[in-house]
């Protein structure tokens, strides 16, 4: 009775899609795998965390589960133990708290024998997100729930997009957790210090969206490449990178990349890099590497 929730990364428009812009993101092969099973006490236990928590337990991970458990469309449910197998860093930018959510959810229908469609798990494990991120766009959730590469709108069904030639991607890890609720709360902040300003800056990466739609569409990477490196100009401006990211996108570039930004909440977290080629990526993943960070290839559409 097992669940999957895959990870995701943002390409662009990430915190300016809390604010209402659209965003673009694409699901990763790897993610989380839950099983559930009837059980004597309803818990949650997380490998590799260690972490086990009862329904009900006071714990970020306890609360969430139990949001999951009561808003079940078959709720009251039965005792159901849930394990849940997980394979992206947390608070990396990589929807791992999204892709739980998604599994678990999953995991609970499989053992209820409850068919629901992406778009419904996705809704249900809004309320998963919430326990974590304060006020999420719900962009997270959607692509881990759905895959594939899409536009999204905060409150729209997601748009998948016709992808021309697959993208491959180099993911690099600065290893540094960070908080999407802090990073959130500090763009807040900079929008109530210069509204005319952020509006401008939002402007600007709606923009960026809809060429970039139309770059991945025409499969042309060169454009989605620049695209990416004004949008991390962008991030930058609003306090979001890190050393860390900005050494591993400054080696990206320097070993051919077509482009490179963070990708997620920033302030830590994981960067990604545009490579055309297998070849590429393996010099780009080289690269980071050789900076001390963790690095992977991943092809999405
Ligand atoms: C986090 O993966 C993406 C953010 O835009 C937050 C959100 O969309 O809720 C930073």
């Amino acid at each position: 009775m097992s669940g999957f929730g895959r990870g995701k990364v943002i390409l662009l428009g990430e915190h300016a899609v809390v604010w209402g812009v659209p965003a673009l993101a694409a699901g990763l092969d790897r993610g989380v795998l839950a099983e559930a099973r009837p059980a004597r006490i309803a818990a949650l236990a997380c490998a590799p965390w260690g972490t086990d928590d009862p329904l009900g337990a006071d714990t970020e991970l306890g609360r969430a589960f139990s949001a999951v458990v009561e808003a079940h469309p078959r709720a009251p449910l039965p005792p159901l133990r849930v394990e849940a197998s997980v394979a992206l860093p947390a608070g990396a930018g990589l929807g791992c708290s999204a892709a739980l959510g998604v599994a678990v959810v999953r995991a609970l229908d499989e053992a209820t024998g409850h068919a629901a469609s992406d778009a419904e798990v996705a809704e249900r494990s809004l309320t998963w997100e919430r326990v974590f991120h304060g006020n999420p766009s719900g962009l997270d959730n959607t692509m881990v729930a759905h895959g594939g590469v899409a536009r999204y709108v905060r409150g729209a069904p997601l748009e998948r997009l016709d992808v021309r030639r697959p993208l491959r991607l180099v993911v690099g890890d600065s290893g540094e957790p960070s908080s999407t609720r802090a990073m959130v709360e500090g763009v807040a902040r900079q929008r109530e210090r210069d509204e005319a300003r952020f509006d401008k800056s939002l402007a600007a990466i709606a923009a960026l969206v809809e060429n970039g739609r139309l770059a991945i569409e025409a499969g042309d990477a060169h454009a989605l490449g620049q695209l990416m490196d004004l949008n991390q100009h962008l991030l930058s401006a609003w306090m979001l990178s890190t050393t860390a990211l900005e050494d591993m996108i400054g080696a990206a570039r320097a070993a051919g990349a077509k482009g490179a930004k963070l990708t997620g909440a920033g302030g830590g977290g994981c960067m990604i890099a545009l490579v055309e080629s297998a070849e590429h990526g393996a010099a780009v993943a080289r690269a980071i590497e050789a900076l001390g960070f963790a690095a992977f290839e991943t092809e999405v559409g």
